[in-house]
Order: C-alpha cells, then sequence, then structure tokens
C-alpha cells in the first residue's frame, strides 16, 4: 500500500486508493476512513459531492499520520465549474477536511447539466483557477474525472498545464479503451473509481474460480487486475474486514490465462454511457 506510480509532475501517488464514494457521511465516514488508515492505506479519495469530506478529515486528523505521508483527493462539483466558483470551492473543501493543501484536485464531471451550453468556457476558466491553486501549493497535482477524449482535446486548448490524473469508471466489464489509450498518450494517470463494479463483480462465477485457484478473494484477483492494467484502484468499503482484504494484493500474481478469464467479463454488467453522464 506503500507503492507509488509517479505522475508527470513527479508527485508520487500510492498505487490503491481508499474509495468514499457512497459512505455515509459521520461515523460510517470517520471509522471506515480511519479503518483504512489503520490497515495501511495512505491515500484516501473524497469529493465534495460525497458530503463526508468532514467525517474523512477528522478520521485523518485523529489517525495521527504526519501529512506528508498522506495522499488525499477531492473533487470540485458540478455546481462549481467557473473561475471564481472554483476558487471558493476548494477554499471549502480545504476547510471542511481540514487541511492546508490537497495533493490532487479533480474537476468529478466534464459538462454539468447546469452549464450544458457553456461547459468548454466553464472548463477552461476552472482549470485557470486550478493551475493557480496548484501553482500556489493549495493542490500538489491537478485532474479530471469522466472526461472522454473531446473534452480533454477541448481543455488542451486553453490548458498551460495538462491534467496528471483522469478517474474513470473502469472495470472488467467497461475497460474505456479509447480514453485509456488516450490518457496513456498523454502521460495522464488512470484512476479506477468503481473497480469492483460498485459490487457487481461478486455476482459472476468467474472470477470466483479465479480466486478459489489462487486462494485469493473476488475482489483481490479484480483489484490485482486493475493495477496489472496500469490503471490506479479506489475500492471502497464500510466494513474493516473487507477495507484490510482490499489492500492485501501484493503477494500473488495473475498468470495470462487468469487474466484472460477476467478480461473476458467485457460488458458483463454493462458499460457507463452518455446516458449516465447527462444525469450529472
Ligand atoms: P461495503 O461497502 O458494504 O463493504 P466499488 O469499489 O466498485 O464501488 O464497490 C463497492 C461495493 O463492493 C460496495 O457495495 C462494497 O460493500 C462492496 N465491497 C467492497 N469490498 C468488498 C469485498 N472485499 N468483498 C465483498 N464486497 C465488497
Amino acid at each position: 500500500l506503500t507503492d507509488t506510480f509517479t505522475l508527470i509532475n513527479d508527485v508520487k501517488i500510492p498505487v490503491v486508493g481508499f474509495g468514499t464514494w457512497q459512505t455515509p457521511d459521520g461515523d460510517v465516514a470517520y471509522q471506515a476512513t480511519l479503518d483504512a488508515l489503520k490497515a495501511g492505506y495512505r491515500h484516501i479519495d473524497t469529493a465534495a459531492a460525497y458530503g463526508n469530506e468532514e467525517s474523512v478529515g477528522r478520521a485523518i486528523a485523529d489517525s495521527g499520520i504526519a501529512r506528508e505521508d498522506l495522499f488525499i483527493t477531492t473533487k470540485l462539483w458540478n455546481a462549481d465549474h467557473g473561475y471564481t466558483e472554483t476558487q471558493a470551492a476548494l477554499t471549502l473543501s480545504l476547510q471542511k477536511l481540514g487541511l492546508d493543501y490537497v495533493d490532487l484536485y479533480l474537476i468529478h464531471w466534464p459538462n454539468p447539466v447546469a452549464f450544458r451550453n457553456e461547459w468548454q468556457q466553464r472548463n477552461a476558466d476552472t482549470w485557470r483557477a486550478m493551475e493557480e491553486a496548484y501553482a500556489a501549493g493549495k493542490v500538489r497535482a491537478i485532474g479530471v474525472s469522466n472526461f472522454q477524449v473531446h473534452h480533454l482535446e477541448e481543455l488542451f486548448k486553453t490548458a498551460t498545464i495538462k491534467p496528471m490524473v483522469n478517474q474513470l469508471f473502469l472495470n472488467p466489464s467497461d475497460t474505456e479503451a479509447e480514453i485509456v489509450a488516450f490518457d496513456n498518450a498523454h502521460n495522464i494517470l488512470n484512476e479506477a473509481y468503481s473497480p469492483l463494479g460498485t459490487g457487481a463483480i461478486f455476482d459472476l462465477p468467474e472470477v470466483q474460480t479465479v480466486a478459489n485457484r489462487l486462494n485469493k478473494t473476488v475482489a483481490q484477483v479484480v483489484l490485482r487486475w486493475s493495477l496489472d492494467k496500469g490503471f490506479l484502484p479506489l475500492p471502497k468499503s464500510t466494513h474493516t474486514e473487507r477495507i484490510i482484504e482490499n489492500g492485501q494484493l501484493f503477494d500473488f500474481e495473475l498468470s495470462a490465462a487468469d487474466t484472460a478469464i477476467i478480461d473476458n467479463l467485457h460488458g458483463k454488467f454493462g458499460f457507463h454511457t452518455e446516458a449516465d453522464e447527462a444525469k450529472f
């Protein structure tokens, strides 16, 4: 859990992050984050929209772990796209987290419903504010989430710093080949949210077969597969034993045959579609 990828700006990022989407604010988010930190996770992924930044921040403070040993990500919500809006939203997120800086700040979605006719300009303005926050040391890296190729190409027209990360819905069912290849070509790290397909992976007997053979769990096999693809998985759980389990990925390997079985799950529980994106 202390292994790292290195971003294009030389910032090191632990290869597995603890996901907190759909983790309720309050005691649940507090305890889950604290459990993750006790289990050795050093990378926590939250977002303004998850509504749990305060609880996550409290757990970080109570863990007693030195700030420089942690990697904390949060995200700008859709209502806050724009230059001054981004500045204010980042200030509020830092305040809620109780931090002077975050390690990574992401634009959560490229094309919010509220700004459908002006998303290009909004993203350009947002990005300018994020570049300034980066220069000011309020964030150690900046990036995006849920961006497809055309969203990034548009951003590149005005950006002076390229995104370092693109966080995507990535799992064996949905591997997003086009954007992943584009990101790789631009040295943008692909982070995988919902690496377990928000739990759908547990319904597939194929992975269980591989897990049984390796004496590992389904979650561990799929997270190992995610790492092998060069993704940075962000598994979410609110159960202590699962949180621990999801971090134990470094004492086994998938054979080519195991990998092929998991690769074959493409489409098994659906894709992230434009219709899904249109909701945000
Ligand atoms: P829970 O939070 O109740 O433990 P994803 O990371 O793809 O979003 O998937 C999260 C879902 O998978 C949640 O429903 C979570 O449930 C469940 N989950 C996470 N880790 C495990 C695990 N090791 N075994 C079984 N279910 C898990």
